[in-house]
């Protein structure tokens, strides 16, 4: 069912400073930051040649990822995305399976304005997997 890894997210409590570690000692191809009101976050884009990077900077009070970076104050890896062809059949499929779907269960649009969902990490290993939909 899955597909490509489409991205690796990374919290980040400064983005201006991570943007600067992977351009200046990783030497990669760093976006320019944009917010993201609607989902809580500040984004730069890195894209690599087989994957991208996104940087999350928190965004407003409710950000989604204040609690990871009360638990992780130097950043961490937040979240994989894996592609697939069709989010509602992945949908059904991962409920059939007894996989919990966040939120109220229903594909929302994510950040690159596609089809996304996000999967309980307690039922994968303890990773917060985004499926989206290409
Ligand atoms: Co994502």
């Amino acid at each position: 069912m899955i597909g490509r890894l489409n991205h690796v997210a990374i919290a980040v409590p400064d983005i201006g400073a991570a943007s600067a570690t992977y351009r200046d000692i990783l030497g990669a191809h760093v976006g320019a930051p944009f917010a993201q009101a609607e989902h809580g976050v500040t984004v730069v884009f890195i894209e690599l040649p087989n994957t991208k990077i996104e940087l999350l900077e928190p965004l407003g009070a409710n950000s989604p990822i204040l609690k990871f970076l009360e638990k992780n104050p130097n950043g961490g890896i937040h979240h994989l995305c894996y592609e697939v062809e069709d989010i509602i059949a992945a949908s059904d499929r991962l409920k059939s399976k007894g996989a919990r779907v966040l939120g109220d269960g229903n594909p929302k649009i994510g950040a690159h304005g596609k089809p996304v969902l996000f999967l309980h990490p307690k039922d994968l290993n303890g990773t917060l997997i985004e499926l989206e939909q290409i």
